[in-house]
Protein backbone atom coordinates (compact mmCIF):
# COMPACT_ATOMS: atom_id res chain seq x y z
CA UNK A 1 0.00 0.00 0.00
CA UNK A 2 1.39 3.46 -0.80
CA UNK A 3 1.88 5.63 2.45
CA UNK A 4 -0.49 8.56 2.67
CA UNK A 5 2.23 10.78 2.19
CA UNK A 6 2.66 10.27 -1.20
CA UNK A 7 -0.72 11.40 -1.78
CA UNK A 8 -0.57 14.54 0.89
CA UNK A 9 3.39 15.87 -0.18
CA UNK A 10 4.59 18.09 2.97
CA UNK A 11 4.45 21.89 1.93
CA UNK A 12 7.87 23.12 2.39
CA UNK A 13 9.32 26.39 2.65
CA UNK A 14 9.35 29.54 4.66
CA UNK A 15 8.51 31.32 1.90
CA UNK A 16 5.83 29.08 0.61
CA UNK A 17 2.40 31.12 0.49
CA UNK A 18 0.53 27.95 2.06
CA UNK A 19 2.15 28.09 4.63
CA UNK A 20 1.85 32.15 5.50
CA UNK A 21 -2.24 31.96 4.71
CA UNK A 22 -4.31 32.66 7.72
CA UNK A 23 -6.52 29.77 7.43
CA UNK A 24 -10.35 29.28 7.04
CA UNK A 25 -12.15 28.58 9.94
CA UNK A 26 -14.39 25.04 9.14
CA UNK A 27 -17.74 25.10 9.11
CA UNK A 28 -19.09 22.06 7.61
CA UNK A 29 -18.71 18.96 9.94
CA UNK A 30 -19.19 16.06 7.53
CA UNK A 31 -17.55 12.98 6.80
CA UNK A 32 -14.96 14.63 4.23
CA UNK A 33 -13.53 16.49 7.45
CA UNK A 34 -13.29 13.27 9.27
CA UNK A 35 -11.23 11.51 7.32
CA UNK A 36 -8.96 14.66 6.61
CA UNK A 37 -8.73 14.35 10.38
CA UNK A 38 -7.80 11.09 10.05
CA UNK A 39 -5.09 11.34 7.36
CA UNK A 40 -3.54 14.48 9.55
CA UNK A 41 -3.26 11.86 12.47
CA UNK A 42 -1.93 9.14 9.77
CA UNK A 43 0.92 11.59 8.69
CA UNK A 44 1.59 13.10 11.77
CA UNK A 45 2.55 9.64 13.03
CA UNK A 46 4.09 8.55 9.64
CA UNK A 47 6.77 11.39 10.06
CA UNK A 48 7.13 10.71 13.84
CA UNK A 49 6.55 14.04 14.43
CA UNK A 50 4.80 15.83 17.64
CA UNK A 51 2.42 17.67 15.84
CA UNK A 52 1.15 18.99 12.23
CA UNK A 53 -1.19 21.74 10.43
CA UNK A 54 -3.46 21.49 7.77
CA UNK A 55 -1.53 23.71 5.50
CA UNK A 56 1.65 21.60 5.68
CA UNK A 57 -0.47 19.16 4.22
CA UNK A 58 -2.07 21.79 1.84
CA UNK A 59 -4.99 22.07 3.10
CA UNK A 60 -5.60 25.77 4.62
CA UNK A 61 -8.30 25.58 6.72
CA UNK A 62 -8.23 25.61 10.50
CA UNK A 63 -7.34 21.90 11.59
CA UNK A 64 -4.31 20.73 14.12
CA UNK A 65 -3.14 17.48 15.52
CA UNK A 66 -1.60 17.74 18.75
CA UNK A 67 0.31 14.58 20.59
CA UNK A 68 -0.60 13.86 24.08
CA UNK A 69 2.25 13.73 26.43
CA UNK A 70 2.28 12.36 30.18
CA UNK A 71 4.44 14.27 32.53
CA UNK A 72 4.55 17.33 29.58
CA UNK A 73 7.32 19.30 31.85
CA UNK A 74 9.54 15.94 32.92
CA UNK A 75 12.19 15.60 29.48
CA UNK A 76 12.49 11.92 31.03
CA UNK A 77 9.51 10.75 31.07
CA UNK A 78 7.48 12.37 28.03
CA UNK A 79 5.59 10.26 26.61
CA UNK A 80 2.82 9.99 23.85
CA UNK A 81 -0.10 8.55 25.59
CA UNK A 82 -2.69 10.36 22.66
CA UNK A 83 -3.61 13.28 20.58
CA UNK A 84 -5.49 16.03 19.85
CA UNK A 85 -7.42 16.90 16.90
CA UNK A 86 -8.52 20.55 17.21
CA UNK A 87 -10.85 22.34 14.97
CA UNK A 88 -10.80 26.14 15.05
CA UNK A 89 -8.79 26.18 18.11
CA UNK A 90 -8.57 29.45 19.88
CA UNK A 91 -6.54 30.29 22.98
CA UNK A 92 -8.72 31.44 25.79
CA UNK A 93 -6.49 31.95 28.24
CA UNK A 94 -2.58 31.55 29.10
CA UNK A 95 0.07 31.92 31.96
CA UNK A 96 2.08 34.92 31.93
CA UNK A 97 4.74 32.33 32.45
CA UNK A 98 7.16 31.69 29.51
CA UNK A 99 9.26 28.84 28.61
CA UNK A 100 12.41 29.00 26.06
CA UNK A 101 12.97 25.89 23.92
CA UNK A 102 14.31 24.67 21.10
CA UNK A 103 12.17 24.13 18.33
CA UNK A 104 12.35 22.50 14.41
CA UNK A 105 9.30 22.50 12.04
CA UNK A 106 8.72 19.23 9.39
CA UNK A 107 7.82 22.03 6.92
CA UNK A 108 11.68 23.57 7.42
CA UNK A 109 14.20 21.02 7.21
CA UNK A 110 16.84 20.97 9.09
CA UNK A 111 16.45 24.83 10.92
CA UNK A 112 15.97 25.10 14.76
CA UNK A 113 15.66 28.01 16.63
CA UNK A 114 14.46 28.78 20.42
CA UNK A 115 11.21 30.49 20.96
CA UNK A 116 9.59 31.42 23.76
CA UNK A 117 5.94 30.33 24.62
CA UNK A 118 3.39 30.14 27.55
CA UNK A 119 4.40 27.57 29.86
CA UNK A 120 0.28 26.89 29.62
CA UNK A 121 -2.69 27.76 27.87
CA UNK A 122 -6.54 27.00 27.47
CA UNK A 123 -7.53 26.28 23.83
CA UNK A 124 -11.11 26.21 23.07
CA UNK A 125 -11.38 23.78 19.88
CA UNK A 126 -14.31 21.86 18.23
CA UNK A 127 -13.74 18.33 17.25
CA UNK A 128 -14.49 16.31 13.99
CA UNK A 129 -18.28 16.61 15.08
CA UNK A 130 -18.38 20.34 15.85
CA UNK A 131 -18.37 19.28 19.64
CA UNK A 132 -17.25 22.35 21.09
CA UNK A 133 -13.99 21.74 23.97
CA UNK A 134 -12.08 23.38 26.14
CA UNK A 135 -8.51 21.59 27.52
CA UNK A 136 -5.62 23.27 30.13
CA UNK A 137 -2.52 21.97 28.42
CA UNK A 138 1.09 22.34 30.30
CA UNK A 139 5.02 22.31 29.60
CA UNK A 140 5.51 20.33 25.80
CA UNK A 141 1.82 19.76 25.59
CA UNK A 142 1.25 23.47 25.34
CA UNK A 143 3.97 24.17 23.43
CA UNK A 144 3.28 21.94 20.47
CA UNK A 145 -0.14 23.63 20.65
CA UNK A 146 1.12 27.03 19.88
CA UNK A 147 3.61 26.01 17.43
CA UNK A 148 0.52 24.46 15.09
CA UNK A 149 -2.06 27.42 16.48
CA UNK A 150 0.80 29.77 14.71
CA UNK A 151 0.55 27.37 11.59
CA UNK A 152 -2.82 28.06 10.88
CA UNK A 153 -2.17 31.91 11.41
CA UNK A 154 0.48 31.81 8.59
CA UNK A 155 2.98 32.03 11.60
CA UNK A 156 6.05 30.05 11.59
CA UNK A 157 8.49 29.68 14.64
CA UNK A 158 11.38 31.21 12.56
CA UNK A 159 9.46 34.26 13.12
CA UNK A 160 9.59 34.28 16.84
CA UNK A 161 12.81 32.68 17.32
CA UNK A 162 15.18 34.58 19.75
CA UNK A 163 18.78 34.77 18.58
CA UNK A 164 20.07 33.11 15.51
CA UNK A 165 18.62 30.13 13.94
CA UNK A 166 20.74 27.27 13.51
CA UNK A 167 21.46 24.45 10.85
CA UNK A 168 21.50 20.84 11.68
NI1 LIG B 1 5.67 23.33 12.25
Amino acid sequence: MKKMSAFYPLVLGADNPLLRTNCSPVTKFDTELEEFCDTLLALMYEYNWVGLAAPQIGETIRVIAVTKREYPSNKKKRRIVGEYIMINPEIIKHTQNTLLGEEACLSLPGIFGDVKRYSSVTVKYQDSKGKEHIEKLTGYNAIVAQHEIDHINGILFIDKAIGPLRDE
